[in-house]
């Protein structure tokens, strides 16, 4: 089998973007507009992948991380011009390149093989990935001859006022014989109204040798819809974020109302899941059957167990188990662990802490650095005092264990197993296994408080 590498260009500033940050680091549905591309075409089962960079260069390498070759190019002298950089490290065996746009995030590992086959069917030397759109400006038209034949690519900026009419454009996704590409990158010449090296005329080269050289219209031209500033970044976002719900209501998820649910591409999620609006869930969030998620309710990286209900909650890196009831307003922080039928309830925030089968904190309670037991109950109102201003320790409570209302559990601290802590106690030091904890002034009673008050103002 023929090799193949994909060449993915990605050194432009993105100067429209008005922004600090590459333009291909930008983010649609919680990811990077690269790594969109890289994904795809490693979807499409490509061999070798080759990156482009040069504005923000070293920010592209670090997001991308390593697994790929990287192509310095210095200076963006044009698409061609990149293209050029990357050829000296092709792996010798690759035949075929497939180029693309690391600004085009839309387009999908299904359509870049389809392209690959129909390269391979006409025996090409050159094919581009192109669409019919209504409009068409700011892009390079495709202009094909009397026979149909395509002829050239030809610039907006370059375009005669019959060229600019021509509604099928240029996707910047190629595929390219090797051999054939190296031959026309060195005629390159930046003869254009930008002075820069265009890889669209190696298209015209090739037909001009005899080669032949295909265009290949996408079915969906919002696949290769390109982002050059933040208007088409969002656009781009709803289309991608719309394909994220179809797939997943077609999966079986119930999406409540789905223009205001949003859900990042590697998100994974049961049937039977309901999930209610202003919902969003971020990153490596992995939800289980049978959950109410929402509404109002923020996830990221966090991990639902089944049968989960999940309520105007925000957590981050958390793990819940089966059958808990979160919320409303909780607030899970990295670290927490919630097994199996755990209830943690309103105004509770949690961070590094595992809380056992059962346990229920089910109201206005803080809970860091701590080991709960089994079936223990935290009454509304306790703190773990896990901090002393230099440094944190831990809190651990045994199974059965009951914790009385307005309690401080200052760290660190063990309280056993079926232990009592009386309400409003300040623990600073641990409790035996079944016993009660009482550590507070005890209740005193003066008599006729009101009385006296009253004569005394009478006095003054
Ligand atoms: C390009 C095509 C145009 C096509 C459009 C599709 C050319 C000359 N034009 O135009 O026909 O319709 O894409 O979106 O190819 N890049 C580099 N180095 C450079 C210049 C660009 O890496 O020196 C990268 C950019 O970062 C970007 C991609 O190449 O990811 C496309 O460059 P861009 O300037 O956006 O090209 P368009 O003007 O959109
Ligand atoms: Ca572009």
């Amino acid at each position: 089998m023929a090799k193949t590498a994909a060449v993915i260009l990605a050194a432009g500033k993105g100067t429209r973007m008005h922004s600090r940050r590459p333009k291909v680091l930008h983010a649609i549905a919680g990811k990077a507009l690269v790594q969109h591309v890289v994904d795809e075409v490693q979807a499409a089962g490509v061999d070798q992948v080759v990156l482009v960079i040069g504005h923000g260069g070293e920010e592209v390498k670090k997001t991308l991380g390593d697994g790929f070759t990287y192509a310095w190019q210095k200076e963006q002298l044009g698409t061609g011009h990149a293209v050029m950089q990357a050829m000296a490290h092709l792996d010798p065996e690759v035949e075929r390149v497939v180029v693309l746009s690391g600004d085009v995030p839309l387009l999908r590992g299904d359509t870049v093989k389809q392209l690959l086959d129909r390269f391979a069917q006409a025996q090409a030397k050159g094919a581009v990935l192109t669409a019919y759109v209504d409009d068409p400006s700011g892009y390079g038209r495709i202009v094909r001859d009397a026979g149909n034949k395509v002829v050239q690519i030809v610039e907006h900026r370059d375009a005669s006022p019959d060229q600019l009419t021509i509604r099928e454009i240029n996707s910047g996704t190629y595929c390219f014989d090797k051999t054939v590409l190296e031959e026309a990158l060195r005629e390159l010449k930046p003869d254009n109204v930008q002075g820069e090296y265009y890889l669209t005329d190696v298209i015209q080269q090739m037909g001009r040798r005899g080669l032949t050289v295909i265009a290949f219209p996408v079915e969906d031209p919002l696949e290769i819809m390109g982002i050059n500033n933040r208007a088409q970044l969002a656009a781009a976002e709803a289309v991608f974020r719309d394909r994220i719900n179809q797939r997943l209501m077609l999966s079986g998820v119930t999406l409540i109302d789905p223009q205001t649910t949003y859900i990042d591409a590697q998100v994974r999620i049961g049937s039977d899941t309901i999930i209610y609006p202003f919902t969003i869930l971020r990153g490596n969030t992995c939800i289980g059957q049978d959950c109410l998620v929402g509404p109002n309710t923020d996830l990221t990286d966090t991990t639902v167990g089944n049968g989960v209900r999940i309520r105007q909650t925000v957590a981050e890196e958390a793990e819940i188990g089966n059958n808990c009831t979160i919320g409303p307003f909780s607030y899970l922080r990295p670290g927490t662990v919630l097994r199996d039928g755990v209830k943690v309830g309103d105004f509770v925030e949690i961070k590094n802490s595992v809380l056992e089968e059962g346990s229920k904190v089910p109201h206005l309670t803080y809970i860091g650095d701590a080991l709960i037991g089994k079936s223990v109950n935290v009454g509304a109102g306790t703190i773990t005092c896990n901090y002393d201003g230099k440094n944190k320790y831990q809190t651990i409570i045994g199974d059965g264990t009951f914790i009385g209302s307005n309690s401080n559990l200052v760290a660190p601290l063990k309280i056993g197993a079926n232990a009592y802590v009386a309400a409003g106690s300040t623990l600073t030091s641990d409790v035996p296994e079944g016993s009660l904890a009482v550590a507070r002034e005890r209740q005193r009673i003066i008599p006729d408080w009101g009385k006296r008050q009253k004569t005394q103002k009478e006095r003054t």
